[in-house]
């Protein structure tokens, strides 16, 4: 008998070579994995490696859904950076809105009550009271200034607080710290978007939250170009949260978690860009005879800044303002200004997201998303400002404004 080692056949050897590479390289960033199939040498091996995925131990897998080296880091630096101080864990959604969803689905049951922020993002609000109510939870809007006093509101079946400090429209800042420990007082948990300010600028964990949830689509990654969610949790919430995650088949892919990652390694000099570009437009704003006010926290007019000072760093780039309602006589009006203000600048598009390069503007409609506190100002026109020169940028608002007197004058 031949000792030869027998030829794969060619279409053995196209699906077998290059797939397993002997030699160890050092580069400054890890590869990207992308994988369904993850192997195993041994059948125990399989075994055991199923078993830790349903005990949802760190750094377990058995498939791409339950994770891979890349999405694995992650998740470690989401828990270093997000929770830091603080034994947290942190899984990956396909999408903020997803990451939502899934961490309200992992507590929630039939018969429940959740306290949720006036001011919180659209869509988690259309959430509570779709599918939520669907499945028997009832939701109802506090008053994003209700500080201590949210413990007059909880119920017997009250389960969570839901806040976002400052809200993404009209930005009022919460006493996150207040509330947090009202609701633990009473057992009731505390879950936060801090998509606005991502870990650069805020330490929710330090505040007293329970859950941390981040739209990693706006600052986390910074490029408009991927879209990811994360919840992160305080450790013993983890086992509820992994259940929810696998049962629902949440996950991402290697790509979108490397851009991700790549996003994180100069997130702290963008957030600081960020929040100078964006100082230096509120303050111009705040001169012009045609705004009424203009929403940002860290301007010495905004009714909570003081809160934002104790437990901010900083501002991002995200932030509001209103305009003269003497202004505008009419709907038809209105939009032809509104039209006149945000259509064909130069720098600012007009775009429904934030958190990317760009500078962005978007007049804010909050039509049935204000039931606890109603929006009473005028127009409001939402301004993302990005990583331009601010120079740039003022010129840019200040033709708007030119267009937008123009329109009303005709
Ligand atoms: C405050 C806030 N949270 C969550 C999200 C949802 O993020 P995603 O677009 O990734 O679903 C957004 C998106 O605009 C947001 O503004």
């Amino acid at each position: 008998m031949s000792d030869r080692v027998p030829t794969p056949a060619q279409a053995t050897r196209l699906a077998e070579t290059g797939r397993f590479l002997d030699v160890a390289v050092g580069t400054a960033n890890l590869p990207v994995h992308r994988a369904s199939t993850v192997l195993f040498d041994t059948l125990a091996q399989a075994e055991a490696a199923g078993e830790a995925v349903g005990r949802g131990e760190r750094h377990a897998t058995t498939y791409g859904t339950a994770g891979t080296p890349t999405t694995m880091a992650l998740m470690d630096a989401l828990a270093e950076v997000e929770g830091a101080g603080h034994e947290v864990r942190a899984a990956l959604m396909p999408s903020g809105l997803a990451a939502i969803a899934t961490v309200l689905l992992a507590v929630l049951e039939p018969g429940d009550h959740v306290l949720v922020t006036d001011s919180a993002y659209g869509p988690t609000r259309v959430l509570c009271d779709g599918m939520l109510a669907r499945l028997g939870v009832k939701t109802s809007y506090y008053d994003p200034a209700v500080g201590a006093g949210i413990d007059a509101l909880i119920r017997p079946e009250t389960k969570l607080v839901w806040l976002e400090s400052p809200g993404s429209y009209t930005f009022e800042v919460q006493d996150v710290p207040a509330i947090c420990a009202a609701a633990r007082a009473r057992g009731v948990l505390t879950m936060i978007d801090n998509t606005w300010a991502s870990p650069v600028f805020a330490r929710p964990f330090d505040w007293g939250v329970d859950v941390s949830v981040l739209a990693l689509t706006k600052y986390w990654s910074g490029h408009s170009d991927v879209l990811m969610g994360a919840a992160v949790v305080r450790e013993a919430l983890w086992p509820q949260l992994w259940r929810a995650v696998r049962q629902l088949g949440q996950c991402v892919g290697g790509d979108d978690a490397y851009l991700v990652l790549r996003g994180l390694r100069t997130a702290d000099v963008r957030m600081k860009r960020h929040q100078d570009n964006a100082l230096a437009v509120a303050h111009w704003l705040l001169r012009r005879e045609e705004v009424q006010s203009v929403l940002h926290p860290a301007l010495a007019s905004h009714p909570q800044h003081a809160l934002w000072k104790r437990d901010f760093s900083g501002a991002s780039g995200l932030f509001s303002f209103s305009l003269q309602p003497s202004l505008f006589a009419g709907d038809a009006r209105r939009r032809a200004a509104l039209a006149a203000l945000c259509e064909r600048r130069r720098h600012f598009g007009i775009g429904y997201s934030w958190g990317g390069f760009e500078s962005l503007l978007m007049p804010a409609r909050l039509d049935g998303l204000r039931s606890a506190r109603p929006w009473t100002g005028g127009p409001l026109v939402r301004l993302h400002v990005g990583l331009e020169s601010p120079g740039d940028l003022i010129a840019d608002l200040q033709e708007g404004f030119e267009a937008m007197q123009h329109a009303l004058a005709s």
